[in-house]
């Protein structure tokens, strides 16, 4: 039986265990400039230390105004990737690996003056009106966004992850309510998402798998489907993108939270769907916290992958504890400053 705890291997991404820490904007930027400070070292080392075996990077702007909020992150820069760096050669000397989730927040960003978007469709009444993109203006963010890839590989990461969920920028693109453009980026929804996929494949090592976080569903009147998202998701596999993180909504008041009734495991069911649909693998990701949750979810192959959010914003360790409560850790797997720590060991 495959578990928790078994390697997994994707081109030359090589996994120690199928945990994955999910990417969470920690709004922790201080100087605003998008530069990882002390908080994100200490925050994904931790994680590493802590077993897990794969790190996403919090959503990391390709642009300053594709940011959700000046806090966020940014790799828009040359200037930016030593401090990139930094966090990638820490979590590698504690055995994970790690990957930047690059995105762009479209008509969401909230400090943009004024946000872009594929249409001039604000997100709700409360929101800033977005400007609708020009075709140059949608080009040079393709470019924006191989060029933020390629600063990610010059700054250790293993692998990239699209954004392409929770209505942003990628999502306003395929999404038929955000995107009523008539050129022929409206006239094909998948368009833009392809180039995308395509111009940062270009800058990836042919060995480096490309991942994507796709929302497979929308929750608003008129929102599309799982079968709409098989649809797209096809076309960015042909694309270049070798695993989906399949996550939901985002492009109305439900968020990635999946809303008040998002019970354990909201999300498998969409991960499953898209996994034996499209034979390509995935991670589910949402409340998946419980140990067996998660334990289940690898064994019974609905996912190869299990990612835990808020769980391991509670608890840094959460992949330690797992091990010890399904079936008790292997010591090889305690840091070594930690054994004399009170361990449940098998
Ligand atoms: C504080 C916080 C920040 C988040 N930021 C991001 C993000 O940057 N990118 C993203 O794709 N999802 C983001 N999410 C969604 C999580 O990655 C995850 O999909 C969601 O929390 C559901 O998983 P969970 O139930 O294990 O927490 C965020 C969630 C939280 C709680």
């Amino acid at each position: 039986m495959t578990d928790l705890f078994a390697p997994y291997e994707l081109k030359a991404l090589s996994l120690k265990n199928r945990i994955v820490m999910p990417p969470m904007c920690q709004y922790a930027v201080t100087e605003q400039d998008g530069t990882p400070g002390d908080w994100h070292l200490v925050h994904y080392i931790s994680r590493a230390v802590g077993g897990t075996g794969f790190i996403i990077v919090e959503m990391t702007g390709v642009h300053p105004d594709g940011r959700i909020t000046n806090r966020d992150l940014g790799i828009w820069e040359d200037g930016q990737i030593s401090a990139h760096r930094r966090i990638t050669d820490g979590v590698h000397a504690y055995g994970a690996k790690i990957a930047i989730q690059l995105g762009h927040a479209g008509r969401k960003a909230l400090d943009a003056e004024p946000p872009v978007a594929p249409s001039a469709i604000a997100f709700d009444a409360k929101s800033k009106q977005p400007q609708a993109l020009s075709r140059d203006g949608v080009e040079q963010l393709i470019e924006a966004y191989r060029e933020g890839a390629r600063r990610a590989v010059e700054a250790g990461y293993d692998t990239v992850e699209l954004h392409g969920a929770h209505g942003y920028l990628i999502h306003q693109f395929h999404s038929p309510l955000t995107n009523t453009r008539e050129d022929e980026y409206g006239q094909d929804l998948f368009l833009f998402g392809e180039k995308v996929v395509r111009a940062v494949r270009d800058v990836l090592p042919a060995e480096m798998p490309l991942l994507m976080r796709v929302s497979a569903k929308e929750y608003v009147d008129g929102g599309y489907d799982e079968n709409y998202a098989l649809e797209f998701c096809r076309r960015y596999m042909e694309a270049g993108v070798d695993l989906f993180h399949v996550s939901s909504g985002g492009e109305g008041p439900i968020g990635s939270n999946g809303g008040p009734n998002a019970g354990p495991g909201y999300q498998v069911a969409l991960a499953e769907f898209i996994r034996s649909a499209l034979h390509v693998p995935v991670i589910a990701v949402g409340r998946l916290d419980a140990y067996e949750e998660a334990q289940a979810v690898v064994a019974e192959e609905k996912a190869e992958l299990v990612a835990i959010g808020r769980g391991l914003l509670s608890d840094p360790y959460w992949a330690l504890h797992a091990e010890e409560a399904l079936g008790g850790i292997d010591s090889a797997h305690v840091p070594k400053p930690y054994e004399r720590g009170v361990w449940k060991r098998k």
